[in-house]
């Protein structure tokens, strides 16, 4: 499929945009994250507010977890820089804009921002467009989990097997299928002793969670459905991924048991 064909951003990635975007906008000081730039790439009229799924008091709780991850994670990335790591790997980036908005952190580390090769093309260029640039150390490595090898991509575009990575994935294993989480986690857990990997998955006891294949069933507060919705193919439970990988152990904490945040570090068997 030629690239430019498909370059227009993720409909869910905008989605988390828009709501980190939202919390600036409606909710109250201190915010937890100040994160206006994916409005920016994202451009939308001037009534995006309007939308169904941007509805400020029935979306709450959704911007909560969306600002919550996108914060636990950036505190992550500056606690493990701070400790000497230098690489951060974004599986599923989407509009992530960690890099545009801590330079000072983000130039100090190797950013992967894996995803999509079209909503890749289109954030690149929306990017240029802006004035924010691609920097060296931001790199993109363009891959469909389910099709392509994330891993030998990432390292050509430089990643370095031999050395400990940040690794975030929030948001998108529920895209995914059993196949392509299982041979992530897999393959994560083969990286290097001390690194860490926080992801945020959805559990089957999850309230309100659609059974995997079916379309959302997520109404706003008048019943209307989201003009863009969006189907969940996974849900994880975590005890069944501890474990994932022959040579490491994954220990993972979820802090909750339903929402399935979870951090997990790499350490060499026993
Ligand atoms: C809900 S967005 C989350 C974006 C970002 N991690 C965040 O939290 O804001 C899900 C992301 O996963 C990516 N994604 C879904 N399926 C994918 C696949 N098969 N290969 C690569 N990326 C995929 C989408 O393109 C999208 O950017």
């Amino acid at each position: 499929m030629p690239e430019e064909e498909a370059a227009t951003p993720d409909s869910t990635a905008v989605r988390v945009a828009l709501w980190r975007a939202l919390h600036t906008q409606v909710d109250p000081v201190p915010h937890v994250l100040e994160d206006e730039v994916g409005l920016r790439l994202v451009a939308p009229d001037d009534d995006w507010r309007r939308r169904p799924d941007m509805d400020p008091v029935f979306t709450g709780g959704f911007r909560a977890a969306i600002v919550a991850r996108a914060r636990f994670i950036e505190d992550l990335v500056a606690e493990q820089a701070d400790r000497g790591v230098g690489q951060y790997v974004l599986l599923g980036a989407g509009l992530d804009t960690f890099a545009e908005r801590r330079p000072e952190i983000a130039s100090r580390l190797r950013v992967f921002e894996v995803d999509r090769p079209g909503p890749q093309a289109w954030k690149r260029r929306r990017l240029i467009e802006l004035g924010f640039g691609v920097p060296e150390w931001l790199r993109f490595v363009p891959v469909d989990f389910e099709a392509d090898s994330w891993w030998e991509e990432l390292t050509a575009a430089g990643f370095d097997p031999g050395r400990p990575p940040v690794v975030a994935s929030t948001g998108v294993s529920m895209y995914l299928t059993k196949e392509a989480n299982t041979a992530m986690l897999g393959q994560i857990a083969s990286f290097a002793p001390g690194s860490t990997l926080a992801m945020t998955f959805l559990v089957p006891s999850a309230a309100g969670v659609p059974r995997p294949g079916r379309p959302s069933r997520i109404r706003d507060c008048r019943g209307r459905r989201p003009s863009v919705g969006y189907t969940f193919h996974q849900l994880l439970r975590p005890e069944r991924h501890a474990g994932t990988g022959s040579r490491r152990r994954l220990s993972n904490r979820p802090a909750r048991a339903d929402v399935g945040y979870g951090r997990a570090v790499l350490r060499q068997s026993r």
